[in-house]
């Protein structure tokens, strides 16, 4: 059984300059698969907007979409420390709506952490929620959420202006009391530097090394076919797996050859009087 990572533990393997390796997951079996391969961490994205859902974006995602499928991976995942990814609108109005909303992660699904994006401009809902004694994990860089603003989902501090754009906004998260930072799509250089200069653990998802990384696990597994970043390395195919497997069901149901003789339960009187029961339901 492995003992769920307290934050203290996460700053002890970033002092010890571990790895750690995370990814997303959104159901039951999953959360039980990635806690049984021994996964540091387990985080409910509101990517589960696009790869579970099927919407164009995250931002149709709900606290209450968020909260379910938070329930199902914590029951898949009971010793694992798992994070609670805020989708749009939950924390953007007010301090006092992003701690009630980050709350929520923590009363209704048991969540270790909430991740919310944004550095600088974020700062405020960052220190409210800490401040009512919530883990928090800052999400800079390439933040899904304000894509429209940042031209699509486009890799971020690329040159002088963004890099310095991207430090800052990863001194604020920590400044405001976030216990973790994670860096989207930054060129490895700037991770390198924040994850020195900042007393926090760094983790990445295409970001280059740092304290850890994060992969959404349906790019992982080869499980989601609209796109694929340039960062995911596929672990698996998946999707070409569950069609096979489709593909030859079909076949077998329109063959006859499934159900077989081990697929059906036998009957457990003669069988000269079920015949007599039939008879007398005979037409
Ligand atoms: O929702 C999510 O899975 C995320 C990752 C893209 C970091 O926030």
């Amino acid at each position: 059984m492995p003992k769920k990572k307290s934050i203290l533990d996460l700053r002890k393997l970033k002092a010890a300059h571990e790895h750690l390796a995370w990814v997303t997951a959104y159901d039951f079996p999953t959360a039980s698969f990635a806690e049984q391969a021994g996964m540091d961490m387990i985080l409910v994205g509101d990517s589960l907007g696009m790869v579970v859902l099927g919407y164009q974006s995250t931002i149709p995602v709900t606290m209450e979409d968020c909260i379910r499928h938070c329930q199902a991976v914590r029951r898949g995942a009971p010793n694992t420390f798992v994070i609670g990814d805020m989708p749009f609108m939950s924390y953007q109005i007010s301090d006092e709506e992003a701690v009630r909303n980050a709350g929520r992660f923590l009363k209704e699904a048991d969540m270790d952490c909430v991740k919310l994006e944004g550095g600088v401009r974020v700062s405020s809902r960052i220190r409210a929620i800490t401040d009512a004694g919530i883990v928090v994990m800052g999400h800079i860089g390439l933040t899904p959420q304000s894509s429209g603003q940042l031209g699509g989902h486009k890799a971020q501090g690329r040159d002088i202006a963004g890099a310095r754009a991207v430090i800052k906004d990863a001194l604020a998260v920590q400044e405001a009391g976030a216990a973790l930072l994670l860096v989207e799509a930054v060129p490895p250089e700037i991770t390198r530097f924040i994850t020195k200069r900042l007393d926090i653990p760094v983790y990445s998802i295409g970001a280059g090394h740092c304290n850890g990384q994060l992969l959404i696990s349906s790019d992982l597994l080869g499980q989601f076919e609209l796109f694929t970043p340039k960062f995911v390395k596929k672990y698996a195919n998946v999707s070409e797996v569950v069609i096979n497997a489709f593909t030859e069901y079909i076949a077998d149901v329109k063959s006859g050859a499934f159900p077989g003789e081990e697929h059906v339960y036998r009957v457990l009187d003669p069988m000269d009087e079920f015949e007599k029961l039939f008879s007398e339901f005979k037409k």
